[in-house]
C-alpha cells in the first residue's frame, strides 16, 4: 500500500517477507529500466540485517537480469576484513552476489584493509572513475534506519554527517567504539533513488521522527530525487497512518 505521506513515498507491508518480495520486485524493475534506457545500473547496498531477505529475493528472481551491466557498491562498511562476520560486503556476497552471474570487476567493496581515511580516499577515487564526476549519481541506494535515526553510517553527531562536499567519509562512531566508512549526504542526495527498508516495532519511533523531521535525524536529511520508505507493519505503527 503506497501512501504519499507529506510528499513522501511510504509503502507499508504486512510482514517482513512481503516487504522483501516487494523491494526485490521494485529493484528488478528499476534495474531493467535503467539498463534499457541507460545501458547500466549502479547500486549501493546497505548493511545490517534488514536487507538480507531482500538480497536473497533478488538472487532468487534476478536470473534474467543483465548482471554484466550492473555495478555494485556499498553505502557504508565496517572497518573489518571483508570476510568478517560483521562485514556488509560478506553479508551481501552470501545473500546475493555469490548467487548471481555478476562479473567480479563489477563488485566494488570498500578497501577495509587500508586505514580508514585511506580507505575513504580510495573509495572516492573509485567512485570518481566509475561516475566521472565529484559526486556519484547512483541509480539506486539501499538504506536502513537505526533506532537513533542513523542511516548508512551517518550517526548523529559524527563528522561525516556534516560533510557537504566529499562523497565519502571515515569517522569514529563513539557509541559503537568503532570506525565506520560511509557515503555522505552529498552522495546519497545525488542518487536517482534512495530506498529505505525498515522493519520491526523497535524502529517505529525512529520512522515517525525521520518522516516528520523531528529532531533532525540523519535519515531525514536524505533528499534524493526519489526517496521511498518500505516498511513492515510493525515499523509503521507510530504516527504513520
Ligand atoms: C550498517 C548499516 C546501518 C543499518 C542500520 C539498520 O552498516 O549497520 O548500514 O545503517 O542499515 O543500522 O540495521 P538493521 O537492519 O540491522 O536493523
Amino acid at each position: 500500500m503506497a501512501q504519499a505521506l507529506a510528499g513522501r513515498d511510504v509503502r507499508i507491508f504486512e510482514t517482513p517477507a512481503l516487504l522483501a518480495a516487494a523491494a526485490a520486485g521494485e529493484f528488478l524493475r528499476s534495474a531493467r529500466d535503467a539498463i534499457a534506457t541507460r545501458s547500466r545500473f549502479s547500486v549501493a547496498l546497505s548493511g545490517g540485517s534488514t536487507p538480507k531477505a531482500t538480497y536473497e529475493e533478488i538472487a532468487g528472481s534476478g536470473a534474467g537480469l543483465e548482471w554484466g551491466k550492473i555495478d555494485v557498491f556499498w553505502s557504508d562498511e565496517r572497518c573489518v576484513p571483508l570476510d568478517d562476520r560483521e562485514s556488509n560486503f560478506r553479508m551481501a556476497k552470501e545473500a546475493l552476489l555469490s548467487r548471481v552471474p555478476i562479473p567480479p570487476g563489477n563488485v566494488h567493496p570498500w578497501e577495509t584493509y587500508r586505514p580508514p581515511a585511506e580507505a575513504a580516499d580510495a573509495y572516492e577515487n573509485r567512485l570518481g572513475l566509475q561516475f566521472g564526476a565529484p559526486l556519484p549519481a547512483f541509480d539506486w541506494i539501499f538504506l536502513g534506519l537505526g533506532e537513533d535515526g542513523h542511516t548508512a553510517s551517518l550517526f548523529p553527531g559524527t563528522a561525516g554527517l556534516a560533510e557537504t562536499r566529499r562523497p565519502v567519509a571515515a569517522h569514529y562512531v563513539r557509541k559503537l567504539e568503532a570506525w565506520r566508512l560511509t557515503l555522505t549526504l552529498p552522495a546519497l542526495n545525488a542518487a536517482r533513488e534512495c530506498v529505505f527498508l525498515v522493519e520491526g516495532a523497535g524502529k517505529a519511533e525512529a520512522v515517525r521522527k525521520a518522516l516528520a523531521g523531528e529532531g533532525d535525524p540523519p535519515a531525514s536529511r536524505v533528499r534524493a530525487r526519489k526517496v521511498v520508505w518500505m516498511l513492515d507493519r510493525a515499523a509503521a505503527t507510530v504516527g504513520v497512518p
